[in-house]
């Protein structure tokens, strides 16, 4: 039998592309397929190309590793993605308040960045309905695209749809500030399937439409005059053998032994994260200073290396939280750091996946400190490369990956800067038995709960789903 047809819709496809020449591409690709599909991905390819040639040879290009390019012009682009997406979902979704003078100038703009939005979500339909055959499954990802299912619907009711967010949804309390709350659950009730990380998200989602739009919440889902939209927790993974087998290669060994000759002597805390608010950056920062006052015996012997990965850079939330993290570090480095060295070694780029996974590797403790993070996979790819060392992971309770990686990890309420210093001292001084136990549960985790998994979970629950509509009337 031929396989299911899989056309995942994201915002961003997961590649990145660089222009190399009028008509030629050189692109880094950042995933794989799913095996039991034939699967193709369409999305935005995160570069502006508004001349022919480049897009027909971007196309071209792209076509061959099965990725449909969907091409937004600047002012699309600032107004979705920056303006819709970036300021007001993404904030919103992750209980971020904007400051006062911004959260005005965005509910001034807000009709227009909505209307940019709707026009977005319109292309990607486009692009969907130019690829679509019949039976093929489309699976539409995240905040930028929740009225995807319902142009597709309205162009073909009978296409199977489930629509995935990535990142919480929050308490009905906070989601229904939202102008336009209603026309946005209504868009993505038209799904067939609608998965969330946790079950927490899944029942926030659910009250949402029972309290703004007065349907009816079941166990199953939401329904509305007879009909359901399947509503569930499918909680996502990492594909942890790209990282084991990562450790074996020559690359990544020549980085660890650098790496361990570089912080010889001293051991090693580490943060990955997009320079994000929702990633507590500059609480994570704090924690550390205040773990080096009050242990001065500590002080030349611990280090943070902190990966800040630049994103929205065109965000002024983004701008503003780069400085203030500057700022901090350079306090605190200032007042801690030696003729020879400094405390907090902060990079303001992102690493290639060889150097990343020997830093995963060689590092004492992970400090993972999100006020609200849909999963965080950082937590994930970093139990994946310890099976070695055995470090110890620090956990915000905020982020959906506590829920799976809980009894493994120290859990911790980043806001509480005492609690994550003490936790810094019991991480560092753990035993190794207790690191060891800790560690099996979650490598144990990581390694069965995994991406592949994941998705042909979400998929055949969704074939399911429409058999089962299809057996109701
Ligand atoms: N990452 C990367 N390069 C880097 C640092 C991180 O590609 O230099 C990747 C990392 O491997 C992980 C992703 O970025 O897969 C971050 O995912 P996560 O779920 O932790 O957070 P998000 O960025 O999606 O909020
Ligand atoms: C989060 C979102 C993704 C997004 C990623 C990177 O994980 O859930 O949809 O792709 O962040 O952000 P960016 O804006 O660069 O795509």
């Amino acid at each position: 039998r031929e396989k299911q047809r899989l056309l995942v819709v994201a915002n961003r496809l997961p590649v990145s592309a660089t222009r190399k020449g009028e008509s030629s591409w050189a692109l880094e690709l950042s995933a794989g397929g799913v095996r039991q599909f034939e699967t193709r991905w369409i999305g935005w390819p995160g570069v502006n190309v508004q001349d022919d040639k480049g897009q027909k040879s971007l196309s071209s290009a792209l076509e061959e590793k099965g990725f449909i390019p969907v091409f937004l012009d600047e002012e699309t682009v600032d107004q979705y993605y920056n303006g819709y997406c970036n300021n007001v979902l993404w904030p919103l979704f992750h209980y971020i308040g904007l400051q006062q003078e911004d959260r005005l100038a965005a509910t001034r703009s807000l009709q227009s960045q909505f209307s940019a939005y709707k026009r977005a979500n319109r292309l990607f339909a486009e692009v969907v309905l130019s690829q679509y055959q019949d039976g093929d499954v489309v699976w539409c990802h995240d905040y930028h695209l929740m009225f995807l299912p319902k142009f597709l619907k309205e162009a073909n009711s009978r296409m199977k749809l489930g629509w995935f967010l990535h990142t919480p949804f929050p308490s009905s309390e906070i989601y229904r500030t939202l102008p336009l709350r209603s026309e946005l659950l209504k868009a993505v009730l038209t799904a067939d399937l609608i998965g969330f990380h946790t079950y927490d998200y899944a029942r926030h989602f659910v009250s949402a439409c029972t309290r703004i739009l007065g349907l009816e919440g079941t166990p199953e889902g939401v329904e509305d005059q007879g009909k359901l939209t399947r509503v569930a927790a499918f909680p996502i993974g990492i594909d942890s053998e790209r990282f084991i087998k990562a450790l074996e290669t020559d690359m990544v060994r020549s980085h660890i032994q650098k790496l361990r000759g570089r912080f010889a002597g001293r051991k090693v805390m580490l943060g990955v994260d997009r320079l994000d608010m929702i990633k507590g950056i500059p609480q994570k920062l704090l924690a550390f200073e205040k773990f080096l006052e009050e242990s001065p015996e500590w002080q030349d012997k611990v280090l943070l290396v902190q990966i800040a990965v630049p994103t929205r850079t065109d965000v002024h939330e983004y701008q503003r939280l780069t400085s203030q993290v500057h700022e901090i570090v350079g306090r605190i480095n200032g007042r801690f750091g030696t003729l020879g060295t400094v405390p907090i070694h902060h990079l303001d780029r992102s690493l290639e996946f060889h150097e990343l996974c020997a830093l995963y590797a060689i590092t004492d403790v992970l400090l993972v400190t999100s006020l609200r993070d849909g999963m965080n996979l950082v937590s994930y790819e970093y139990v994946a490369c310890q099976n070695t060392k055995k470090g110890v992971l620090i956990l915000s309770e905020f982020a959906g990956a506590a829920q799976s990686l809980g009894a493994g990890a120290i859990l911790i309420n980043p806001w509480n800067i005492s609690e994550v210093a003490a936790s810094i001292e019991d991480a560092l001084t753990m035993k190794e038995v207790e690191r060891k136990e800790r560690h099996r549960h979650n490598f144990m985790h990581v390694t069965t709960h995994t991406a592949q998994v994941w998705a042909d979970t979400f998929v055949s629950e969704l074939n399911d789903t429409i058999v089962e509509a299809e057996l109701r009337t």
